[in-house]
């Protein structure tokens, strides 16, 4: 009995969900610690396919409780279609809590994040224009609305008229656009936290007891380290620490309870939206394996970019997190490709080599990546179970990956479906 944090160690879509869902059969508790619905977790049971984007994506095994804790950002209305897509499968709904302390994301962030997208032609961050940065930046300046303030209808009409001063004042002055009307808002929100009243609670003593009383906890980081508010490629990363540092804020648990690190690294590398990608492929081969990958966003279906496996970046990551286990998915996707390259040191603009990720985006934009080549394998690896049903070729590109980061992969994923795993120590 134990705790567990599954986090992203690239530019998100690792395949978090799959691993999560997979490990919540044997949780107690599920945890969503930061981000919001701008995540998409995508998980096949069977031929079904889930999409989840606020929800953890424990709910669909977990037996326990779903917890959507303090440091997640809500839009209420995600929340309630996306429990009433799960309750049209047939499946339980009640199991799922949100945090008193949430914050909530409200029609004006999602304005405010699209209306700033669309200036200077576009060519911003290339956020999911969900409102994350706008949400956290008023939790950050202390004017936010938070889950609780749904239930108190005087607080809630102060916050949004509050609110709403500033927000109507850059929409039209800077933005020229129409303003937003307090009363409607207003109405909307007070029958939204009446809907969701009894999922309202506080969720931080539960859990700590749960801990303390040796039940499996499973928190759920959305996201990736590379788009980490501190440590990714700063400005073209989301509003959250989506570290297993952001466990202890975002859950409030203390960094003593946090036992198996699980870190989850793509067999290759993509990115959506923009900033540096040292490791992109931005040819054919890139292209083959965006369509064999099915590497197209969950959440806004945009392509995503594609590159080799880059260490350096990954080395980063896994000592910001203290990765303890490693998970490399998505192995079946380099099927047939002649020769791997991995990215194990970068060649600076001024011929500098080094290996270690630097802060200074702007110059990553000119690092080279420098490769090592490992030869490839052809055989269908998607029916594997076990280690030792893997080709030579594909045993030598996972050791390859474990000797240089000094972290053991414990399990291979070689396929999109909840079984197609190869698990080489059970965690549980
Ligand atoms: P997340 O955001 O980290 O949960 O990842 P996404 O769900 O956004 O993207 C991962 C995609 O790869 C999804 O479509 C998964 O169904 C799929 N996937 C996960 N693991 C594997 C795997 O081992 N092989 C293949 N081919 N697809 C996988
Ligand atoms: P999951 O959990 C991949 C990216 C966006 C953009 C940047 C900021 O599925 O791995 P935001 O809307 O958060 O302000 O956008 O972060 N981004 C993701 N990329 N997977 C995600 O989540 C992402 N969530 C945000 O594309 O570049
Ligand atoms: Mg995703």
């Amino acid at each position: 009995m134990s705790t567990y944090v599954v986090v992203g160690l690239q530019y998100g879509d690792e395949g978090k969900g799959k691993i999560t869902d997979v490990l919540s059969a044997k949780s107690d508790y599920v945890v969503r610690f930061q981000g919001g619905d701008n995540a998409g977790h995508t998980v096949y049971v069977g031929d079904e396919k889930f999409v989840l984007h606020l929800l953890p994506s424990g709910v669909l095994q977990c037996k326990g409780k779903c917890i959507i804790a303090n440091g997640v950002v809500v839009n209420p209305k995600s929340f309630i279609k996306e429990v009433g897509q799960i309750e049209s499968k047939g499946l339980r709904t009640d199991h799922i809590f949100i945090s008193r302390r949430a914050h909530v994301i409200m029609p004006y962030h999602i304005l405010l994040d699209t209306y700033r997208e669309e200036e200077h032609g576009g060519t911003q961050i290339g956020t999911t224009k969900k409102g994350i940065g706008p949400c956290y930046e008023d939790k950050i300046a202390r004017v936010g609305i938070r889950m609780v303030d749904l239930l108190n209808p005087e607080i809630l009409r102060e916050k949004i008229e509050k609110n709403l001063k500033v927000k109507n004042s850059l929409f039209e002055k800077y933005y020229g656009k129409p303003t937003l009307d307090v009363e409607e808002i207003y109405n909307e929100y007070v029958e939204i936290g009446k809907q969701l009243q009894d999922r309202i609670v506080d969720t931080e003593l539960e859990l700590n007891e749960a801990i303390r009383d040796g039940k499996n906890v499973l928190f759920e980081g959305a996201q990736a380290l590379m788009l980490d508010i501190d440590f990714g490629t700063y400005p073209y990363v989301t509003s959250s620490s989506p570290s297993t540092g952001g466990v202890c804020t975002g859950a409030g648990v203390p960094p003593t309870s946090l036992q198996n690190l699980i870190g989850v690294a793509k067999a290759y590398c993509t990115r959506v939206g923009n900033g540096p990608f040292p490791s992109e492929l931005d040819n054919e081969l890139g292209e083959k394996i965006r369509q064999i990958g099915g590497e197209f966003g969950a959440t806004t279906g945009r392509p995503r970019r594609t590159g080799w496996l880059d260490l350096v970046s990954l080395k980063h990551a896994c000592m910001i997190n203290g990765i303890n286990n490693l998970v490399i998915t998505k192995l079946d996707v380099l099927t047939g490709i002649d020769t791997l390259k991995i990215a194990t040191k970068y060649k600076t603009e001024d011929g500098k080599i080094i290996d270690y990720f630097t802060s200074s985006t702007t110059k990553l934009y000119d690092y080279e990546a420098l490769y090592e080549e490992l030869p490839g394998w052809t055989e269908d690896i998607t029916k594997a179970r076990s280690y030792d049903e893997l080709p030579d070729n594909a045993q030598k590109y996972i050791e390859f990956i474990e000797q240089y980061l000094g972290i053991n992969v414990y399990l291979v994923s070689v396929g999109p479906e909840r079984s197609q795993n190869i698990i080489r120590k059970e965690l549980f």
